[in-house]
């Protein structure tokens, strides 16, 4: 097996990070990551906002916070009421991305540019995890409001958010892969 598809197989999410920031040259080729994804007809209709400020993620998280206390999911309101929880737990960085409204295959091509960000970063020994909160909070309009303060365009829907940095602990291990889901038809 090659290093890729080694590097592929032993990603994992992270959920426990380092207070230590990354360094700024691997945020920058993460993120070239994330723009050389393959996106629907070639469009780039996408934007990926870099967030490192401590105070303005507190911002975030407070209003997101706010819209999951009023969600009808219960799981949503008890985690929302939980002081203690953080949805992006503590990650130093976050990448919101983002596909303009009107973008046909704009929900597919933020995933497949994360799936970049996440193996990027992996590459680099900085640890990432998939946090799909602002996709259901990013309309609120405390919340838009930050969002546009971080440079992404009101006609952009939320989609994931990538959180990343050194991992605390050591990564967990892969649940076995489900039987029956490849088939081989020549
Ligand atoms: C669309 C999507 C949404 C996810 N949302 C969250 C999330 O909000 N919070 C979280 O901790 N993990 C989230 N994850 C991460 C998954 O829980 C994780 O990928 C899964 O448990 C498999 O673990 P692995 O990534 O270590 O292989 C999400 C993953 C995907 C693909």
């Amino acid at each position: 097996m090659n290093e890729i598809i080694q590097s592929i197989i032993t990603r994992r999410s992270v959920r426990a990070f380092e207070e230590k920031q990354i360094p700024d040259e691997a945020l920058h080729d993460i993120l070239e990551a994330a723009k050389f994804a393959p996106s629907g007809m070639g469009k780039q209709a996408w934007h990926f906002a870099a967030v490192q400020n401590k105070e303005k993620i507190q911002e975030l998280i407070t209003a997101t916070k706010e819209v999951m206390k009023n969600s009808p999911i219960e799981h949503f309101r008890t985690i929302g009421n939980n002081p203690e929880f953080n949805p992006f737990y503590a990650a130093p960085t976050i990448i919101i991305t983002a596909y303009e409204k009107d973008s046909a295959t704009g929900v597919s091509d933020c995933a497949v540019a994360l799936e970049n960000i996440f193996l990027a970063a992996h590459s680099m020994e900085i640890g990432s995890c998939w946090i799909h909160i602002l996709a259901f909070a990013g309309n609120d309009p405390k919340v838009r409001s930050i969002l546009t303060e971080f440079g992404i365009p009101e006609n952009y829907e939320i989609s994931g958010t990538a959180a990343l940095g050194f991992s605390s602990k050591e990564a967990p291990k892969a649940a076995p892969r489900k039987e029956g889901t490849v088939s081989i038809y020549k």
